[in-house]
C-alpha cells in the first residue's frame, strides 16, 4: 500500500535504501554485550562438526550462496558446494560423510528448495535455513534457523535480502572460524559497519546511476556484465536484476570466458558493465574491457577506490576486500531500477514473476 511505501515511488527503491539499516540491525542482532558474536550454540556445533557444506538456493539467494561459499571457505576452511535447488533435487551429487545443508531463502517458501530439504532429511542430514521469515516452511522443517532481520521485502526483485544474506553468512563464517580456533585478522562487525556507511554514500548518489542507466540502457536490447572472482558473482546478480525488471536480455560472464564464445555477441554499441573491485584481477578485467571496446562495445567500469583508473564510470569507496559484493551490488540494483523506470516497466511487479515460487 501507499502507506508502507511512504514517499517512495516503488518498494524496490525503498528496499535498496533500507540496506544500510538492515546491515546495522544485523550487527546489533548478532552481537552480545561483550562484542562477541551471538549465535545459537547448536548452529555453531553443526558448523564445526560437518566436513562439507551444501548450500541450496534459487534465484538471488543462489547468488548470495556463491559469495557465502567464498566467506566460509576462506575464513572457516570448510569446503562448500553451492547448488541450484531445482537441479539438486533430481541430480544429487555424491555427498561427503558429514554434510551440513544450508538453505538460503528470503521467503523460506521456495518449493524447489523445500523438495531438497525433504530428501536430505530422509537421508538423516542436518539442515540450517537462512531466511527472512522465521516460522516459514523451510525454517520450521530444518533443524536450525538464522534470521536475516531485513524486514518485509515486497518488490519481486530481491535487494536487501541479498545483502542481508551475505552479511549473515560472513558472520557465520567468522563465528565458525573462531569456534575452530582459526586466527583471523578480520573484525566482521567493524567491517560491516563500514559497509553500512558506504551503502548509504552510494544510495545518496542515485542521480549518477540514473544517468548511467539513461546513457547505456535506454534503448538497448541486451547488456553484458563481466567480472572475475567475486565480481563475476555480483555480475550474475546484476544481470538477474536487470533482466527481471527491465526485460533487457542480460547475461553475466566471467571475464576470462569472453574469448571462448561470448565475445562473438559484442556489436557496435553493446553495453558491457564491468566490475573491478578485486586487486588480483584488476589488470585482467581491464584487459577484457579493452577487448570488448575494440569490438565496438559501450562499456563502463565500476571500480573500487584504490583500484580505480581515470575514465571509470563510478568509483566505490573502499571496504574490506571480502565484503566488496555487499556494496558493489548497489550500483547494479540502482542501474537496473532506473533502466526499468525509463522503459516504463512495472518495477515492483514484473511480468511472469512471483515473489515466492511455491510450485516446483
Ligand atoms: C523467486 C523470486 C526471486 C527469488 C527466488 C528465490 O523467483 O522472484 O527474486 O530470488 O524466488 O526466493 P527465495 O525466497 O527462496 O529466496
Amino acid at each position: 500500500s501507499d502507506i508502507e511505501k511512504g514517499t517512495y515511488p516503488h518498494f524496490m527503491l525503498k528496499e535498496i535504501d533500507e540496506q544500510p539499516f538492515v546491515i546495522r540491525k544485523i550487527i546489533q542482532e548478532y552481537q552480545d554485550e561483550n562484542d562477541n558474536i551471538k549465535l545459537d550454540a547448536d548452529v555453531r556445533a553443526a558448523m564445526k562438526a560437518c566436513d562439507r557444506i551444501y548450500i541450496i538456493a534459487a534465484g538471488t539467494s543462489y547468488h548470495a550462496g556463491l559469495l557465502g561459499k567464498q566467506f566460509i571457505e576462506k575464513l572457516a576452511n570448510i569446503p562448500v558446494e553451492v547448488h541450484v535447488a531445482s537441479e539438486f533435487s533430481y541430480n544429487m551429487p555424491l555427498l561427503s560423510e558429514n554434510p551440513l545443508f544450508v538453505f538460503i531463502s528470503q521467503s523460506g517458501e521456495t518449493a524447489d528448495s523445500r523438495s531438497v530439504l525433504v530428501q536430505t532429511k530422509e537421508l538423516g542430514h542436518p539442515a540450517l535455513t537462512v531466511t527472512n521469515v522465521p516460522g516459514s516452511t523451510l525454517s520450521r522443517e530444518a533443524d536450525y534457523t538464522l534470521h536475516l532481520h531485513a524486514g518485509p521485502e515486497i518488490a519481486v526483485a530481491s535487494t536487501k535480502a541479498y545483502t542481508a544474506q551475505m552479511a549473515v553468512l560472513a558472520i557465520l563464517a567468522v563465528d565458525t572460524a573462531r569456534a575452530k580456533g582459526i586466527e583471523l585478522d578480520f573484525d566482521p562487525m567493524q567491517e560491516l559497519g563500514i559497509v553500512a556507511n558506504t551503502m548509504e554514500a552510494l544510495a545518496d548518489q542515485k542521480e549518477k546511476f540514473e544517468d548511467l542507466a539513461r546513457e547505456y540502457l535506454q534503448t538497448t536490447r541486451n547488456c553484458f556484465f563481466i567480472g572475475r572472482g567475486t565480481d563475476y558473482y555480483v555480475g550474475l546478480e546484476g544481470s538477474l536484476k536487470l533482466k527481471e525488471i527491465s526485460y533487457i536480455q542480460a547475461e553475466g560472464f566471467a571475464g576470462g570466458e569472453l574469448k571462448h564464445g561470448t565475445i562473438a555477441l559484442i556489436e557496435e554499441g553493446t553495453p558491457v558493465i564491468a566490475l573491478a573491485t578485486q586487486e588480483n584481477v584488476n589488470y585482467s578485467i581491464r584487459g577484457n574491457v579493452q577487448e570488448v571496446e575494440a569490438r565496438g562495445a559501450n562499456s563502463m567500469i565500476i571500480s573500487m577506490k584504490g583500484l580505480d583508473k581515470e575514465g571509470d564510470a563510478f568509483v566505490i569507496p573502499q571496504v574490506h576486500e571480502l565484503l566488496t559484493p555487499l556494496v558493489s551490488v548497489l550500483p547494479m540494483q540502482l542501474i537496473s531500477y532506473y533502466a526499468a523506470l525509463h522503459r516504463d516497466c512495472d518495477v515492483d511487479k514484473p511480468r511472469n514473476l512471483a515473489k515466492s515460487v511455491t510450485v516446483e
